[in-house]
């Protein structure tokens, strides 16, 4: 690999997942792997095989799938986890396996109660048995951030010479400053003796707020591969965000020694899809995904704007692919223009039979909303995954009398497991009667962990994208509807968490399992 490409590990279907609440089923894994191999991701970390049936057949199914980017597997340092990750990745095209164990001392003696002799033994066991599977293998000294640079040293030396490829130095915790991590990365790549043969990557948490900094530092310094997430996603405080390090790097080239080859225009879209799907929404002032990203406020910097972009922007909106949210479709549309426009956002519906699905989707949004943006073809794409999730229970009907002074009431008619049935609510409002009154037709017991509300475009009339999160017996589901009714789309949400919590446990979340 040549010193000047910079190699983008995404871990969002991995790391990003171990998110309080941010469960994804193995459709929604699929869809997002998709979008990252759109988007030229080298790496996808699909999940933690030997963690559950269902997170091993979510990363099979995407090793199965994706043919463009490596997939790959985390396996802790042990005979069963590498075996199953060898066993989810056997399809893929190009496969790794990304083996740890954790080097700090408080790691070493409180959590293994191994010496550092034996962490080092069973790391070079655990590379040399990974390579039985695959010849690209990474190697993590889990809490590298806070371990003994003397140690590093050695199980990194060690386990390039049982066959690892890349070496990865997580900082775990989030603790390091980048002067030191940098310093670390450093060292490193000048200590060890066969530091040439493999690549070296950093994976920073964002505990401190300096993920993205420490990430960066560590390229400066050598780092050749980046891990990192959408939208900044994952355990704890998250992530290093992708999109930042991503744009840093290509913004300032003036700067470093190294580039990506992710075709970035893809960033907003992915950016989207992860946050439909997880339900974690963007701030509005995040970095380069954030609604507010690129739009000038005062009046000076508008009018430096319209003078000379370069006045006030260092990066152009479209080249992370915000596009014009512009009027795409009206209710005349036909079907080509329909299919070109998703075509031109990037939106691969599969087959014929889900074009005319969403194209029937599109013609009953048209007659409610006159103008359709590209922010409600998105949310039509996001119904397709939802359509096929495995729905017992269908709205057939829902009607709401919300009234001063009165107490809101909901009348609802579901169809479950093909029968119809009716009942009435009240609430104290018209989504907790809606609420209420399909609870008392479905009684799946689970709690309401979130709700939220967004507008998808601006306006009233723009369609209502709701996200529930229901939890039930450990298993937290993620809920998704749009309407140009938020009552309707709440309902919506709320049935299409219960379908996902009837469907069979497919997979615990990473942080319910035992691992
Ligand atoms: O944060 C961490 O140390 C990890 C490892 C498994 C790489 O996620
Ligand atoms: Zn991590």
């Amino acid at each position: 690999m040549s010193q000047d490409r910079l190699i983008i590990f995404d871990t969002t279907l991995r790391d990003g997942e171990q998110s309080p609440g941010a469960s994804m089923t193995k459709d929604e894994k699929v869809r997002i792997a998709r979008a990252l191999e759109k988007m030229r991701v080298d790496v996808i970390e699909a999940g933690f095989p030997i963690a559950s049936v269902g997170d091993f057949e979510a990363v099979k199914a995407v090793a199965d799938t994706i043919k463009e980017s490596r997939v790959c597997g985390l396996a802790r340092a042990l005979e069963a986890d590498i075996d199953r990750a060898g066993e989810a990745l056997k399809e893929a095209n190009a496969a790794r396996i990304h083996t740890f164990i954790a080097t700090s001392p408080v790691h070493m003696e409180r959590k293994l109660r191994m010496s550092p002799d034996q962490v080092v033994e069973q790391a070079v066991w655990a590379v040399k048995r990974a390579r039985k599977f695959t010849d690209d293998v990474e190697f993590s000294a889990e809490d590298a951030g806070r371990s003994e640079l003397d140690f590093l040293c050695r199980i990194f030396e060690a386990v390039i010479d049982a066959g690892a490829t890349t070496i990865n130095v997580p900082d775990t915790v989030g603790y390091n400053l980048p002067s030191q991590f940098g310093d670390t990365m450093r060292h490193l790549l000048e200590r060890i003796p066969n530091a040439d043969k493999a690549i070296f990557s950093v994976h920073c948490h964002n505990d401190l707020g300096l993920a993205v900094a420490n990430s960066l530092s560590a390229v400066m310094n050598g780092a050749r591969q980046v891990e990192c997430t959408i939208n900044g996603l994952g355990e704890r405080a998250g992530n290093a965000a992708l999109e930042e390090i991503v744009m840093a790097v290509r913004t300032r080239q003036d700067k470093f020694p190294c580039d990506t080859t992710l075709d970035t225009t893809q960033i907003v879209n992915c950016s989207k899809l992860v946050s439909n799907i997880t339900g974690f929404p963007v701030q509005p002032n995040k970095a380069i995904v954030g609604a507010n990203a690129f739009a000038h406020e005062s009046g000076i910097h508008q009018d430096g704007v319209l003078k000379h972009r370069e006045t006030y922007e260092i990066m152009r909106a479209e080249d992370v692919g915000w596009t014009q949210n512009r009027m795409v479709l009206g209710k005349h549309s036909g079907r080509n223009a329909f299919r070109s426009r998703l075509e031109e956002l990037g939106i691969d519906l599969g087959s014929e039979a889900e074009l005319n699905a969403a194209f029937a989707r599109f013609k009953d949004l048209a007659d409610k909303k006159h103008e359709v943006f590209d922010d409600d073809l998105q949310a039509l794409v996001t119904e397709k995954g939802i359509e096929a999730e495995n729905e017992r229970i269908r709205l057939v009907a829902l009607r709401v009398v919300s009234e001063t002074g009165e107490v809101p009431n909901a009348d609802v008619t579901l169809s479950i497991d093909g029968q119809e049935r009716s009942v009435s609510a009240e609430g104290s409002g018209p989504v907790d009667a809606a609420y209420r009154a399909i609870e008392a037709l479905v009684e799946s017991g689970a709690d309401l962990k979130l709700y939220s509300v967004n507008n998808i475009t601006s306006g009233t009339d723009s369609q209502g994208e709701v996200t529930v999160r229901l939890e039930k017996g450990g298993r937290l589901v993620n809920g998704q509807g749009a309407d140009t009714d938020i009552v309707i789309a709440s309902a919506k949400a709320y049935i299409n968490g219960c379908n996902k919590l009837l469907a069979p446990a497919e997979r615990a979340h990473p942080q319910v399992g035992d691992v």
